[in-house]
């Protein structure tokens, strides 16, 4: 069976919105921006890579989100964040230095608090906010000790806001994928081979393995998933933690 384009997919399913991706720059976020704006969307990608397609943003810094929100809302008031900015790290607990645990802590989970933060203050009633957050974040692997903790964190906020938010009809959700072929994962696959002194092909080929769908999830799975999320579809859907990894955790 062949698989339908995006743009058949979603077509039309977001118009009239008006939408703020970070993590923009790449991966999953670069999906979502071209998912969203298929969907019929205005949306502005923001990254701390600085770019001419993108409103330059480091998203540990709140004064940084705030502009970032100005300019996204150019477009008129902003309806829809998703909120994908995020690092990987791996070690072992007894091998991560607390530097490193602060750096992971800062971008994936202190960033998602800003971005959350801005999003309550600013969003148009009705809105929705979609955290990525991770499988990692339901159940801890070895090895991946800061960034499991920090994406448990992620999906704990996003049902704080949703409680929080709801009386304003803004919905609030966590996206949890598998392993999904972006540039993050190549990092963690390179760096899980090093930790277990074997490759990366062997790396790649056990992820592959854990999946009963026999594939890694492409960045254009997870933004469909995204799309549903801020579409009238998921007009009830709020507070949840939506697994997207082909059916790997049991
Ligand atoms: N790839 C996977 O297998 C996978 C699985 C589960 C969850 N996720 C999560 O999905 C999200 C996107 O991951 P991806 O795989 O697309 O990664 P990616 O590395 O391809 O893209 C992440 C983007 O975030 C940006 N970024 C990093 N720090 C930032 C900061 N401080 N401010 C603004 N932007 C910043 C990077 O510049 C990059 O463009 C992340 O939160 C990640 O943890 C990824």
């Amino acid at each position: 069976m062949s698989s339908a384009t995006i743009v058949e997919t979603v077509g039309g399913m977001l118009r009239g919105r008006v939408a703020m991706v970070t993590g923009a720059g790449s991966g999953i976020g670069a999906a979502v921006v071209s998912a969203f704006v298929a969907a019929g969307a205005r949306c502005s990608g923001v990254d701390i890579k600085a770019r001419d397609d993108l409103i330059a943003c480091d998203v540990t810094d709140e004064t940084s989100v705030f502009r970032a929100f100005d300019r996204a809302s150019e477009f008129g008031p902003v309806t829809d964040v998703v909120h994908a900015a995020g690092i990987v790290s791996l070690g072992r607990v007894a091998e991560t230095s607390i530097a490193e645990v602060r750096r992971v802590l800062d971008v994936n989970l202190l960033g998602s608090f800003v971005v959350g933060r801005l999003a309550a203050q600013r969003l148009t009633d009705g809105g929705s906010v979609t955290f990525l957050a991770s499988q990692a974040g339901i159940k801890g692997s070895a090895g991946w000790s800061a960034y499991c903790a920090s994406k448990a964190g992620v999906m704990r906020l996003a049902e704080v806001l949703a409680k929080e938010l709801g009386g304003r009809g803004v919905r609030v959700n966590a996206v949890c994928p598998g392993s999904v072929d972006t540039p993050l994962l190549d990092e963690a696959v390179a760096a899980k081979a090093a930790l277990e002194d074997t490759t990366i092909e062997n790396v790649r080929r056990s992820y592959v393995r854990a999946v009963p769908l026999g594939r890694l999830a492409t960045p254009d799975d997870i933004a469909k998933v995204c799309v549903f999320l801020a579409s009238g579809l998921a007009s009830f859907v709020s507070g949840a933690s939506i697994l997207v990894d082909g059916g790997e955790l049991d």
